[in-house]
């Protein structure tokens, strides 16, 4: 018999079919509530509401499993590519020989933006966040494919999809050309994706520029390891933005937005100025710790919790063996990685953190390693959303693809205003 959840409210039963994920997760169907009790459901957070149901990632937070379409992240971090793992990601399997090239080759021929879009990087000021710049930028691209944003057409979808893969890459290469007064320099087609934006970010025209195959794999990783991670703030941006049937581009430079935020994706450019921080303070870490226990201060320790993940986040520990290989091979000593070890041991062995199960996220180790690579603080989250970027594609693919998720995204209130009041005239007032 199909299992049924009851509610008793105001005197009267109702009961509610109970839906099972894949993986045997629980959810009451509530979709009807409104309409046969009059009540809503009361979830600010919505730390207890699916919105969707969704075959792109699976997480278990007490677990610490992380899997893209089935396939466990550890997997994907040390065999897969970034593009590979796109396609994995967009279209819901690994693809063939055939299909991978294919992929390749369209990303590769679309990676140019329109040349005058290089004039609006110019009306920004030197001191602008690339974060701001890559999201006006990303909702502009709009202007030049007016043919190609229909949201419900699989054929306009499919052209569009590896342009904004691959021309989101170059924007942010320029933005951060731009930021340090470098000339741009253009896409390459003989380079793959990650070695192709390395060259865009760190050639000069002067002279020549050889990628390293090392940073090259290390950037693949970092950007596998972000590509994904369901129902996140962005992704639901993404998801609600794009539920009104705005186009992909202005879906995403929403989610580039949301992204932005300290407590999302912005974490790991802050995670790095708090250990610059402490490491100007002379390495008290305890200090650290002290304050980010005290419920009076509103410091936090960043990269530190989770909505999701109430043990050791998978990423972060791929993270963490990858910053260390990265900077022995440098041979590179960089004193905030020390700090990081040592704030993340005295952090987990402190009851505070023990009870509220808060563990180092994905964000506590990337900086460092983007730090090693030579990319500054402030495009930290930029390639965050370079990562993400897949991610997003396939939510707002599957919500379009998708029968149960075709309504308008629109949740509900309880309203704690005044009641009916009268109108008051200015001299009365
Ligand atoms: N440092 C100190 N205390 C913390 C921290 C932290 N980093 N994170 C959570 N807490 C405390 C919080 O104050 C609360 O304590 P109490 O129960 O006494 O009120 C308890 O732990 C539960 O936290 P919460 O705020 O209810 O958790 P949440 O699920 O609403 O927030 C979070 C999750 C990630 C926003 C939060 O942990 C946080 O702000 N962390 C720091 C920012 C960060 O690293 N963000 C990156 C997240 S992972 C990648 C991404 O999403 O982009």
């Amino acid at each position: 018999m199909d299992e049924k959840a009851e509610l008793k409210v105001a005197g009267k039963s109702y009961f509610f079919p109970v839906i099972t994920g894949s993986e045997n997760e629980k959810a009451v169907d509530f979709s009807k509530l409104r309409d046969q009790t009059g009540y809503i459901t009361y979830d600010p957070g919505y730390g207890n509401t699916g919105a969707c149901s969704s075959a792109i990632t699976f997480i278990d937070g007490e677990k610490g499993i992380l899997r893209y379409r089935g396939i466990p992240i550890e997997d994907l971090a040390e065999k897969s590519t970034f593009v590979e793992t796109s396609y994995l990601l967009i279209y819901g399997h690994l693809p063939t020989k055939v299909e991978l090239e294919d992929f390749r080759t369209k990303l590769t021929y679309h990676s140019m933006i329109h040349e005058s879009m290089l004039r609006f990087f110019d009306g920004y000021p030197s001191s602008a966040h690339p974060m701001c710049i890559l999201s006006s930028m990303v909702s502009s691209l709009s202007a030049y494919y007016p043919e190609l944003l229909d949201p419900v057409s699989d054929e306009q979808v499919d052209a569009l999809v590896p342009r904004v893969l691959s021309k989101i890459r170059t924007i942010a290469a320029y933005s951060y050309k731009k930021s340090i007064g470098q000339p741009v320099i253009y896409p390459v087609n003989a380079l793959n994706y990650c070695a192709n934006f390395l060259h865009m970010m760190f050639a000069v025209p002067s002279e020549p520029y050889e990628v390293d195959p090392d940073v090259v794999d290390t950037l693949n990783t970092l950007l596998i390891l972000h590509a994904d991670h369901e129902q996140n703030c962005s992704t639901s941006t993404v998801r609600l933005v794009g539920s009104s049937h705005a186009n992909l581009f202005a879906s995403v430079s929403a989610g580039i937005s949301a992204l932005w935020g300290p407590r999302h994706g912005g974490a790991n450019q802050a995670v790095v100025e708090m250990l610059e921080q402490i490491h100007r303070n002379g390495g008290d870490v305890k200090a650290a710790v002290t304050a980010a226990k005290d419920r009076d201060s509103k410091f936090l320790l960043m990269g530190f919790g989770h909505r999701v993940y109430k043990s050791y986040d998978p990423r972060a520990a791929i993270i963490r063996r990858h910053c260390d290989r990265l900077l022995s091979k440098q041979k590179v000593k960089d004193p905030l990685l020390d700090i990081a070890k040592r704030l993340e041991e005295t952090a987990l062995s402190d009851p505070y953190f023990k009870e509220r199960n808060l563990y180092p996220n994905v964000d506590f180790y990337s900086g460092l390693i983007y730090r090693a690579l030579g990319i500054p603080t402030n495009m930290y989250t930029v390639m965050f959303s370079l990562g993400r970027l897949p991610g997003w594609i396939a939510h707002w693919r599957e919500m379009h693809q998708s029968s149960d998720s075709s309504r308008i995204g629109r949740p509900r209130q309880v309203y704690t205003g005044e009641t009916i009041s009268p109108y008051v005239p200015i001299e009365a007032r």
